[in-house]
C-alpha cells in the first residue's frame, strides 16, 4: 500500500512530505521538503496570538501548502491514503491541541483520502495528545531486544527509548535555539546554521554552556514535554545577547554545544537501562557540529542516523503519519498509551473521504 505523510514541525521550516510503502515494514521512497517563505514562517508563528478569523484564514492557506506538498509528492502515483499532521499553532498537554491545514482542501486537491488530527483524540482519552511518534518508534524498532534512544532533533528535540523500559520525553531544545540566534546574527538573511558551519568556527563558551543547563526544565523528571514558547527568541536574548552581537559564532557554537548536552545529559539523569545505540532522526541529523558533539558526550555509546536505517532523517516523523493513518483507515488502534499517558491506546485521526474511500471501507483499496 502507497501512502502520503505530511508534517511541518516546530520549526516551521516548511512542509516535510513523503511517498511511503507500508507492507511488512515501512519504505521511505520519496521524500522533500517544501520550504515556507520566511514571510509565511513568520506568519505562521505568529498564529498563537491571532484572531479567530485569521485562525480560520490560516486553515485554509496551510491547507493549500499541504496539498501541493502532497500533489508534488505523489507525482501520480496510486496512494491509498495521506496522512497529515498539520501545523501546530497551540498545544497544552492533555487539555487541548490545534493543528491547522484543513484535510478537505487536501483530500479536494488530491482526491485521496486524508487522515488528519491525530492530537484530539488521544487528549480525549485522558492522554497529553503527544508524542504520537512512539507508536511508529515502537513498530519500527520494537522487534528486537536492543536498547535504543530514538532521538529526533526537529525545533524541540526529543527521545523514545524502545527496548528496556520504554519511555518517551521532551529533552528541551533541538535547531530552535540555534535557529534563532543564526537569525539574529545574520539580520535574517539565513535561517539556520547550515551544515553546522557557523558553529564550526566559533568556541564554545563551557561556563555558558552549564549555566544553561541549569533551567528548571532539565532537572524535571520526565514524562514531561516543551515547546518553542520556553526556548524562544527570549530565553536566548535574556542570556546572551551580548555574546550574540559581539560574538556570533563563539554563541551559535555554544548553543549547538548546550543543545547536545541537554539530550545527553537527559539520559544520563533520566534513562535506566544501558543504551545500545542512539539514532538520531529530524534536522539537527545534518548537523555534523551537533552529532560530533552528541558522539562525544555519549562515547562509547554508537551515535548513528536514521539513515543507516535506510531512512532519511528529515522523513522520519512525516513518514510516521504516513503509517498512523494506514493503522486508521485499516481501523486499528494508533497511539502508544505508555508515550501519552492516556487511559488506553486509541485510533486517533480524523478521515476525509476521497475517491477511493468506498474501496478503502470494502478492503479493495486503492
Ligand atoms: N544541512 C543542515 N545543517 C544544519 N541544520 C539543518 C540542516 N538541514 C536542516 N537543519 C535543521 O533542521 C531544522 C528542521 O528540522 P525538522 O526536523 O524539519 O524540524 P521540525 O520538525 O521542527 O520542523 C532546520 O530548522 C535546521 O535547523
Ligand atoms: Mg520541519
Amino acid at each position: 500500500m502507497l501512502a502520503v505523510g505530511l508534517m511541518s514541525g516546530t520549526s516551521a521550516d516548511g512542509v516535510t512530505a513523503v511517498l511511503v510503502r507500508v507492507g511488512r515494514g515501512l519504505r521511505v521512497l520519496r521524500h522533500r521538503t517544501f520550504p515556507f517563505h520566511p514571510r509565511e514562517r513568520r506568519r505562521i508563528l505568529s498564529l498563537a496570538t491571532a484572531d479567530a478569523r485569521v485562525l480560520s484564514e490560516a486553515n485554509f492557506w496551510i491547507g493549500e501548502r499541504f496539498a501541493e506538498a502532497a500533489r508534488r509528492i505523489m507525482r501520480g502515483a496510486p496512494v491509498t491514503v495521506i496522512g497529515s499532521h498539520g501545523q501546530t499553532v497551540w498545544h497544552e498537554p492533555g487539555r487541548h491541541t490545534l493543528q491547522l491545514g484543513e484535510a478537505s482542501v487536501i483530500a479536494e486537491r488530491t482526491g485521496v483520502t486524508v487522515v488528519a488530527d491525530f492530537r484530539p483524540r488521544d487528549i480525549a482519552a485522558g492522554g497529553q495528545g503527544a508524542p504520537l511518534v512512539p507508536y511508529v518508534d515502537a513498530y519500527l524498532f520494537g522487534g528486537d531486544s536492543r536498547v535504543r534512544a530514538l532521538q529526533n532533533i526537529g525545533g524541540i528535540a526529543n527521545v523514545t527509548i524502545v527496548g528496556g523500559k520504554r519511555t518517551a520525553f521532551d529533552t528541551g531544545p533541538g535547531n530552535a535555539l540555534i535557529d534563532e540566534a543564526v537569525r539574529i546574527a545574520t539580520r535574517g538573511r539565513q535561517e539556520y546554521d547550515e551544515d553546522g558551519r557557523i558553529a564550526a568556527r566559533g568556541s564554545v563558551d563551557e561556563a555558558l554552556v552549564a549555566r544553561l543547563m541549569g533551567h528548571p526544565y532539565f532537572a524535571k523528571r520526565p514524562p514531561k514535554s516543551t515547546g518553542r514558547e520556553l526556548f524562544s527568541r527570549t530565553f536566548l536574548l535574556e542570556r546572551c545577547e551580548r555574546m550574540l552581537r559581539s560574538r556570533a559564532e563563539d554563541a551559535i557554537a555554544t548553543l549547538t554545544c548546550f543543545t547536545a548536552r541537554s539530550i545527553a545529559d537527559a539520559y544520563r539523569r533520566f534513562v535506566r537501562d544501558r543504551i545500545d545505540e542512539v539514532v538520531v532522526s529530524g534536522g539537527g541529523a545534518l548537523n555534523p557540529v551537533l552529532m560530533r558533539h552528541l558522539r562525544e558526550m555519549l562515547d562509547p555509546v554508537p551515535v548513528r542516523s536514521l539513515s543507516a536505517y535506510g531512512i532519511d532523517p528529515m522523513a522520519k516523523e512525516a513518514a510516521a503519519f504516513a503509517l498512523l493513518a494506514v493503522e486508521a483507515v485499516r481501523g486499528r488502534l494508533n497511539t502508544a498509551a505508555w508515550a501519552t499517558g492516556a487511559r488506553r491506546g486509541v485510533v486517533a485521526g480524523k478521515i476525509v473521504p476521497g475517491r477511493n474511500f468506498i474501496r478503502l471501507l470494502t478492503g479493495a483499496a486503492p
